[in-house]
């Protein structure tokens, strides 16, 4: 049967905005004594709720469908089998979580200083440095206070999880490629240095969406090497398209401010390569991905081939 991909992404969506919803810190009492203060919970969720495209979480989703021995209920998830489910939502809430952190440190004045971020005004804007500050912080911890629960996963797969999480996030991923984006403003780097900025700063999330999903199953080490090789070419991808989408697209259709990184003077594949050659290898990395996939040796790919074409011929 062919794969909806619409309707595949809008089931599993919605279950993840309710987890999310419930997750970030909903219930929380909200005076000093009982917990976290209500203006830090209030950013949290402004940070995380209403906007984003929410492409890790599905990718997580669709990686554990794909090493899943049957497949995954979707039409039904929530009603019967909840526990495998809840694990897989509780790994791909905690990328989102992040990716979101990430986000809110990135708008900051002292990193790319963004005002406009999922359509919305941006953290430090609305709640303050301090407050987008510590948001970050406090959604950075929440994440893998989600991989941690006391019961329903175990201890091999919570260990598994935070450390795929902790290193695309930290100075050999995520945080590691942003200090080289900050470090790199005015300097004309080489192809090879912006692939290697690229793929810490952004290719390493995605890349562990992936292999989170992954985790959250049994597979065979050329399944494993299959998806490695997908998640690092439509991480790179995705940051490929995001320099081209900066100079393409305007501010209302990205819901942040478009523009920004020649403004910014910063090295992007626009600059290095130009229009033509970086829609081209964004092209050329979509078709390494599916052969990646193909390679795997999996027979459930479907959602996962539709994910990195999203990625590629995205419009926001
Ligand atoms: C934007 O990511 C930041 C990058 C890593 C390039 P997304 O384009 O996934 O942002 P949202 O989550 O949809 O807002
Ligand atoms: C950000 O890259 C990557 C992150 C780790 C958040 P950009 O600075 O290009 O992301 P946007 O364009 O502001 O979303
Ligand atoms: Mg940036
Ligand atoms: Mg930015
Ligand atoms: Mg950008």
């Amino acid at each position: 049967m062919a794969l909806d991909l619409g309707a595949w992404s809008a089931a599993h969506l919605q279950q993840v905005e309710r987890a999310l919803d419930g997750w970030v810190c909903a219930s929380a009492p909200v005076s000093l004594e009982h917990g976290a203060p209500a203006e830090l919970i209030a950013a949290m969720r402004y940070a995380v709720l209403d906007g984003g495209k929410r492409l890790r979480p599905l990718l997580v989703l669709a990686a554990w469908e794909s090493v899943s021995a049957e497949l995954v209920d979707w039409a039904g998830a929530g009603a019967s089998d909840r526990g495998p489910y809840e694990a897989a939502l509780r790994a791909a809430c905690a990328v989102e979580l992040i990716h979101a952190y990430s986000l809110v440190h990135d708008d900051m004045p002292c990193m790319d200083n963004d005002v406009l971020r999922r359509g919305k005004p941006t953290v430090h804007v609305k709640f303050g440095e301090a407050g987008a500050l510590l948001a970050g912080d406090a959604l950075q911890a929440l994440a893998f206070e989600l991989l941690t629960p006391e019961a329903g996963m175990p201890a091999a797969q919570q260990a598994r999880l935070c450390s795929l999480l902790a290193r695309a996030a930290g100075s050999a991923g995520m945080a590691g490629g942003q200090a080289i984006d900050l470090a790199s403003v005015g300097v004309a780097l080489t192809e090879d240095q912006l692939r290697q900025m690229h793929r810490l700063k952004t290719g390493a999330l995605l890349q562990a969406s992936v292999m989170m999903g992954a985790a959250l199953g049994e597979i065979s080490d050329a399944a494993q090497r299959g998806l490695q090789d997908y998640g690092a070419a439509i991480g790179l991808a995705f940051q490929v398209v995001d320099d081209i989408l900066d100079v393409t697209a305007d501010s209302v259709t990205l819901g942040k401010t478009a523009g920004k990184d020649a403004s910014h003077d910063k090295p992007t594949y626009v600059s290095v390569l130009g229009l033509e050659r970086s829609a081209a290898y964004a092209q050329k990395l979509l078709a390494q991905a599916l052969l990646a996939l193909r390679q795997s040796g999996l027979h459930q790919t479907q959602t996962l081939q539709g994910l990195a074409a999203m990625v590629v011929n995205r419009v926001s």
